[in-house]
């Protein structure tokens, strides 16, 4: 196709998500054509920093040739074959012990393989709930999680979301599913102190939990980081004390890295960061660096056990996708993997997300419409606001938001507006004269609307 019949066709046949059908026709989407390394063209061959990283997820970067290569190979071997009981084949094998071993620290013992971070929500949700009846507490069915957390959008991980954008369409959603105060910083209306809020949030959950009945609630699942909410970074002593809350609960604690794993904080897991182990982690994107869509559940030894005891109906995982562990998936998260080990990545996500937030905070402080600037490694949050002295927030799809991210595009730096954030999410390996580009767009681009 042409790029003009590429550009016709998408608005008369594609439905994109998170999007209205008309509006994709009246403001069409970016068509982006090439990658390589953390840079994109469009279709019509502008050149520009990918500072989104595909979608938090292609965090090697584009066009590597060592992912690429295990792809083919795996193409030329064995293109599919399915995991289901009976059947299984050598890289997702290779790819779960490799996994265990890598988790083997935060206590990870069994990984179940799925397509994608919603369904590696929906399994944990799921497997916390067969857990209970297994240890004979099946009332254990409620599930409580935080406001503005995202987790997917099946109908499992859709009612546990705390955003009403992602709800409201499709409800009546999961019973069973409650919802507590995120503890973020820059908006809540107890404290200005991080350590206060923290304690106060995490007494919420534990008053939240009293209120349903301990005996009645799986499990607490929430983002280490929370990213789609606007990368709200909880204060320090927050995961531990949910760790605490949910162990004098018995309650399980599933921590959503789908997109904090593999490196995207500066740190191997969210939960490293905190210095917390969880029951049960569900990763995605990074974890095949976004080169063929995969998803898995890590489940830990505690969790693992009791369906290793369990009885041969109750015990059986009846839970999984046709390509749950798939060939190529398996091949391309086992190259990723090796080049995070080989590589430093991590680490340098963690020294460029330092570099990135001073140079983005070094910004706040002087333009009239950033409220926040909030993050940690590479994944950062521009909160926009109307007025800076009062917080007061732009509405939904206000037009300075989005002028910002135009002008950031021409100016060479793709950029993800959500609401009244700009969130910035590269890939792991991006140099700091990228991050220089980045900023420098960012710096253009808000200078032009609000000079
Ligand atoms: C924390 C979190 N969980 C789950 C998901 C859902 O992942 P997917 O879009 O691959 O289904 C996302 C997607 O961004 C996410 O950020």
């Amino acid at each position: 196709m042409t790029t003009a019949e590429l550009k016709a066709a998408n608005a008369q046949y594609l439905w994109h998500p998170m999007a209205h059908p008309k509006a994709m026709q009246q403001t069409p989407p970016d068509i982006i054509a090439r990658g390589e390394g953390s840079w994109i063209w469009d279709i019509d061959g502008h050149k520009m920093i990918d500072g989104v990283g595909g979608l938090w997820s292609a965090n090697l970067g584009f066009g590597r040739k060592d992912i690429r290569d295990a792809i083919v190979e795996q193409l030329d071997e064995l293109a599919f074959y399915n995991t289901f009981r009976g059947t299984t084949h050598p890289r997702a094998i290779e790819l779960s012990a490799r996994l265990v071993k890598l988790m083997e620290p935060d206590g990870v013992t069994s990984v179940f393989f799925s397509n994608g971070g919603s369904d590696a929500v929906e399994g944990a949700l799921k497997l916390a709930r067969q857990y209970w009846k297994l240890k004979g507490q099946g009332d254990r069915t409620k599930y409580i999680s935080l406001r503005m957390g995202y987790h997917g959008v099946h109908f499992g991980g859709m009612s546990v979301n705390g955003n009403t954008n992602f709800r409201r369409n499709y409800e009546p959603l999961l019973p069973g599913c409650f919802h507590v105060d995120t503890p973020w910083v820059y908006r809540n209306p107890y404290t200005e102190n991080p350590e206060r809020l923290a304690e106060i949030c995490a007494e919420q959950l534990d008053r939240e939990i009293s209120f349903q009945g301990s005996d009645t609630v799986a499990a607490f699942i929430a983002e280490p980081v929370q990213g789609s909410g606007g990368v709200i970074v909880p204060p320090a002593n927050y995961w531990p004390l949910i760790r605490k809350v949910c162990d004098k609960h018995g309650v399980l604690l599933i921590a959503d890295e789908v997109v904090t794993g593999f490196g995207r904080t500066g740190h191997m897991f969210g939960t490293r960061l905190w210095g917390v182990k969880a029951d049960m982690w569900c990763l995605a994107k990074g974890i095949s660096s976004g080169y063929v869509p995969l998803g898995a559940t890590a489940i830990s030894a505690n969790v693992a056990e009791v369906f290793q005891q369990g009885d041969a109906s109750l015990g059986s995982v009846t839970h999984g996708y046709t390509y749950s562990g798939h060939p190529i998936a398996a091949a391309a998260a086992l190259a990723t993997l090796d080049a995070l080990e080989k590589e430093d990545v991590v680490g340098n996500a963690a020294r460029q997300g330092d570099y990135l937030m001073q140079r983005l905070k070094d910004l706040g402080q002087r333009n009239r419409l950033i409220g926040d600037v909030r993050g940690v490694g590479l994944m950062v949050c521009l909160e926009m606001v109307a007025d800076k002295a009062t917080k007061a927030s732009f509405a939904r799809g206000a037009k300075e938001v989005t002028e910002v991210a135009r002008e950031a595009y021409r100016l060479g730096a793709m950029v993800r507006t959500s609401g009244p954030n700009i969130i910035l999410s590269p890939a792991l390996t991006i140099s700091r004269s990228e991050i220089d580009v980045l900023c420098d767009a960012l710096e253009g681009a808000f200078k032009k609307v609000a000079p």
